[in-house]
């Protein structure tokens, strides 16, 4: 991208109150300057930027000005413990060195790293050895995400995917990972229920949700926008038509329409129904990894509440957004979740944040609401560290 083209997207981007992005490619780094001027741009206008970078090119040169812009989280592809299937799957020795030696650095740093196994025949066979490797590194979390076959190979590709049942294994051994590493797990896409089954104990695998063109959207080099990553349909070029009118444009998203064969999914509405584009790119139109449902455990969670205390002093944490939506609007902050809210609540949280703090107690008596599911709205935020207890 262009100098010109880069400030064109940091301008849309503050317009529509965008509060997070993430600097990814191709390669990041391989465009540094580039790359290091969309994060300070980003910075400048409070919105939140993680980077993802195969990190073989990473040195602490460039970790300290990325630093320096507000880059704090790197996400890193590691694809075996092994530095040769690593370096066959790259096609290019040395790359697990460099790599590693970039993730030990980025540590180093204080960076947050997130080190993201993708997981393909090739290298399914060395998931535990991999995991071991980055707890002996003492990483902040540790991702196995099943491939997707990219669009424009994904007949030839799809004989390396992971079937179900490894899908399934690599999911126990993640969990086996987490409890002897203590690092956090995750995998970094969506995966659909009836291939996760027991969503009881994988719920916070579960949260991830197709989102594309529903809450996020890549924007390509050429300035096309396109629903997600891996998606190549474009609905039109933010350097000339600005980021609303293509974003406007993704309505065969949120009918998920690209999801037809789940519809009739009890689990749908929840689920959200496999990758679209995994979908498109397999041959009977629906995730290869969606299987039976009736395998499917799930206990709906009770009402989320911390037990809060009314008189408990709340104030809202930095760089919280209170953005308006036709439904009402959306709080959220560049380093944490979101929520959707409706109109009664837009309004109430757009008096409360113009407040330096506030109590339960408050909001009781300024607003007549209900003391139960305030406290427990409250809790909600809490727990999406929009709003924190006053120390
Ligand atoms: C496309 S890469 C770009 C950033 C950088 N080059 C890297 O490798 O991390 C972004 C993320 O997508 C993951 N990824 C790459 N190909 C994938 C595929 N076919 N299916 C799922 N994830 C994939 C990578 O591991 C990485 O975590």
């Amino acid at each position: 991208m262009s100098f010109a083209n880069i400030d064109k997207i940091v301008y849309e981007l503050d317009l529509l109150q965008v509060p997070k992005t993430t600097i990814t490619g191709g390669e990041p780094l391989v465009a540094l300057e580039k790359s290091l001027y969309l994060a300070k741009k980003l910075q400048g206008c409070g919105i939140g930027a993680h980077l993802n970078s195969n990190l073989t090119n990473f040195g602490e040169e460039t970790g300290i000005k990325f630093k320096e812009v507000g880059v704090s989280s790197i996400m890193t592809s590691l694809i075996a413990d092994d530095p040769a299937v690593h370096d066959w799957v790259t096609q290019r020795p040395g790359s697990w060195l460099k790599t590693t030696n970039g993730i030990k650095l980025a540590q180093k740093l204080g960076f947050r790293v997130i080190v993201n196994m993708v997981l393909t025949k090739w290298n399914f066979h060395r998931l535990q050895q991999t995991g071991d490797l980055v707890g002996t590194w003492g990483i902040d979390k540790f991702g196995a995400t099943r491939a997707c076959s990219p669009s424009p190979i994904a007949s030839d590709f799809f004989p390396n995917v992971i079937s179900t049942d490894e899908l399934r294994e690599s999911l126990k051994i993640l969990y086996e990972l987490k409890d002897k590493w203590g690092y956090k797990v995750d995998v970094l896409e969506h995966y659909p229920w009836c291939a996760l089954q027991d969503i009881d104990k994988y719920r916070y695998l579960a949260r991830r949700k197709c989102l594309a063109g529903v809450a996020g959207a890549t924007i390509g080099t050429d300035g096309q926008l396109r629903p997600c990553g891996h998606s190549a349909m474009t609905y039109g070029n933010v350097f000339q038509e600005g980021l609303q009118k293509p974003w406007l444009k993704m309505k065969d998203w949120r009918r998920q329409i690209y999801s037809k064969e789940c519809w009739d999914c009890v689990y749908f509405k929840l689920c959200t129904g496999g990758c679209p584009v995994e979908a498109q790119n397999s041959p009977n139109k629906k995730d290869h990894h969606c299987s039976n449902i009736k395998d499917i455990v799930f206990t709906p969670e009770k009402k989320f509440s911390l037990g809060l205390s009314f008189k408990t002093v709340f104030q809202f944490s930095s760089a919280v957004m209170l953005r308006k939506e036709e439904f009402g609007g959306v709080i959220v902050s560049s380093n944490s979740g979101a929520i959707l809210v409706d109109k009664k609540t837009f309004d109430i949280l757009d008096i409360l944040i113009k407040q330096k703090s506030f109590t339960i107690a408050d909001i009781l008596d300024m607003f007549q609401t209900d003391d139960k599911s305030t406290e427990r709205f409250i809790s909600k935020l809490v727990k999406h560290k929009l709003v924190n207890a006053r120390r």
